[in-house]
C-alpha cells in the first residue's frame, strides 16, 4: 500500500535544491517506490516546486515529469494537500519563511545554515516547538561513508582516547573572471558577499558543529581567525564586485571529553590530499584518516617510528602502513537523512537533527566570527532545549 506526504519544495532551482534534494533525494526515492514504514506500507513524496521563476520553475518541473509547480508561496502554504515545508533557498530569506510554514502548520525541513544569527535560529526552533510541527535540518555530513566510517571506529573503541582532529577541507574556487580567460566561478557569488549571507565561516562551522557534536564530543570552546585573501570577484553576469566575506578560516575547537580540534576551510587553497574533506583522528591507539568516502587507518603496532634527520632522504614511506577500511552498502547522504526525516513525520521514530541542532551550527558560526573579531578564545554555552 502506498500513502502520499505532500512536500513544498522551495529553492530547487539552486545548486543544493535541485541536485541533491530534488534530483538525488525526492525523485530517487520516488524512483524507489518510496519510503519503506514498519507497517509494511510505502511513504510516496509527492513534490510541489515553488520558485519566483515560473519559467524557470516549470522547466524545472518538465524536466523531472513533475505535475505539480508555482510561483504562490503563500497559496501552497494555505493547501490542505501538502504538510511538510522545505526550503533551500537563500539563508537570509530562511527564517521568515519557516516561520510562516510553521504559523501554517507545516512540518519543516531545510538546509544549513538555518539562519545568518543564533537570535533567528532559536526563534525559529521555539516557533516550531509551541506549534508542534516537527522539523529538520540538513546535516548531510553525518551519513557521508568516510563520516560513518569514522564513527564505527570510534564505537569499536579503536582510537583508544581520542586526542585530536584535524580537518582539511577546501579547494579553489575561480574568481570568475572570464572575460580575461579564467574559467567560470564554481560556487554562487552570494558565497563571497557578508551581505547576501556568505562567509565560509558561516557555511562550515556549521557543518564542523555537527560532525564534531555526533563524532568527537560537544564543541566547548573556540578560537577562530578568518580572511579574505582573494578581494574582488565576478559574479554570475560577469560583473567584478568586491568580496565582503572571510574566504578562509583557520578555526581550532576545544571538546568535551578533551579532545583538541583543528579545521582548515578554505575557497583559496590547491588539493594535495586525498579528498576535499580530509579528516585525521589521532587516538591513543590508532589513528584514521577519512574523506567523503575512504577511510585509511594505522594501529599502534603498524606506527612507524622516524627519527629527524634532514641530511638523508627520508627513508619511511608514510603513505605505507595505512589500511582501507573496507566499504559497506552507502546511499546518498542527504537521501538517507531525507528518508529518516519523511519516517520521522510520518510517526516512525525519532528525529535528533531538528531547528535546535541548526541552531547549534549557527551559534558555532557566530561565535567563531566574534572569536576573530575579538583575537580571543570564546565558550560555547549550551543552548537551552
Ligand atoms: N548542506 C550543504 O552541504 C550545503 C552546501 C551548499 C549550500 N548549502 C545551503 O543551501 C542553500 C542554497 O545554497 P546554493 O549553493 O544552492 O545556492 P544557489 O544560489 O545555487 O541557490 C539558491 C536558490 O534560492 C533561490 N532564491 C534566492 N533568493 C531568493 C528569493 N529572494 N526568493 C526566492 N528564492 C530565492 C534561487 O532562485 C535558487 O533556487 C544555502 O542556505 C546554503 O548555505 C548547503
Amino acid at each position: 500500500m502506498q500513502k502520499r506526504i505532500g512536500i513544498i519544495m522551495h529553492g530547487v532551482t539552486g545548486r543544493m535544491g535541485m541536485n541533491q534534494h530534488l534530483i538525488r533525494s525526492i525523485l530517487e526515492i520516488r524512483r524507489q517506490g518510496g519510503v519503506a514504514l514498519k507497517d509494511g506500507s510505502w511513504l510516496m513524496p509527492d513534490p510541489i516546486l515553488i520558485g519566483r521563476n515560473a519559467e524557470k520553475i516549470a522547466a524545472l518541473a518538465k524536466q523531472h515529469g513533475i505535475g505539480r509547480w508555482g510561483v504562490d508561496l503563500k497559496k501552497a502554504l494555505e493547501s490542505k494537500e501538502d504538510s511538510v515545508f522545505f526550503d533551500a533557498a537563500s539563508t537570509q530569506l530562511r527564517p521568515k519563511l519557516l516561520k510562516q510554514a510553521i504559523k501554517a502548520g507545516k512540518h519543516v525541513y531545510c538546509e544549513k545554515p538555518v539562519s545568518t544569527t543564533l537570535a533567528e535560529a532559536v526563534d525559529m526552533y521555539k516557533a516550531a516547538k509551541k506549534a508542534k510541527v516537527k522539523h529538520g535540518v540538513v546535516q548531510d555530513k553525518l551519513w557521508l561513508p568516510g563520516m560513518l566510517k569514522l564513527a564505527k571506529l570510534r564505537d569499536e573503541g579503536f582510537f583508544g582516547k581520542i586526542l585530536s582532529v584535524r580537518g582539511e577541507f577546501g579547494y579553489w574556487v575561480f574568481e570568475g573572471d572570464t572575460q580575461s580567460g579564467q574559467p567560470p566561478a564554481q560556487r554562487p557569488s552570494w558565497n563571497y558577499r557578508k551581505q547576501d549571507g556568505g562567509g565560509i565561516i558561516l557555511d562550515m562551522l556549521c557543518h564542523w558543529r555537527y560532525v564534531l557534536d555526533n563524532l568527537f564530543g560537544e564543541v566547548k570552546a573556540v578560537s577562530c581567525l578568518g580572511a579574505t585573501h582573494i578581494p574582488f570577484r565576478w559574479d554570475e553576469g560577469g560583473r567584478k564586485y568586491k568580496a565582503t566575506s572571510d574566504d578562509a578560516a583557520y578555526a581550532t575547537f576545544k571538546l568535551a571529553g578533551g579532545a583538541i580540534a583543528h579545521f582548515n576551510s578554505s575557497w583559496t587553497v590547491r588539493v594535495r590530499r586525498d579528498d576535499l574533506l580530509t579528516l585525521q583522528v589521532d587516538g591513543t591507539k590508532g589513528s584514521a584518516v577519512a574523506g567523503l568516502r575512504g577511510c585509511r587507518i594505522q594501529s599502534y603496532a603498524k606506527t612507524p617510528k622516524p627519527v629527524w634527520n634532514p641530511d638523508i632522504a627520508q627513508p619511511i614511506n608514510f603513505f605505507d602502513g595505512w589500511e582501507e577500511v573496507p566499504d559497506g552498502n552507502y546511499d546518498n547522504a542527504f537521501k538517507v537523512q531525507w528518508e529518516m526525516f519523511l519516517r520521522h513525520v510520518a510517526g516512525e521514530g525519532p528525529f535528533r537533527w531538528g531547528l535546535l541542532e541548526g541552531a547549534k551550527g549557527v551559534q558555532l558560526a557566530e561565535l567563531g566570527l566574534k572569536s576573530w573579531r575579538q583575537k580571543k578564545w570564546l565558550d560555547v554555552p549550551r543552548l537551552k532545549a
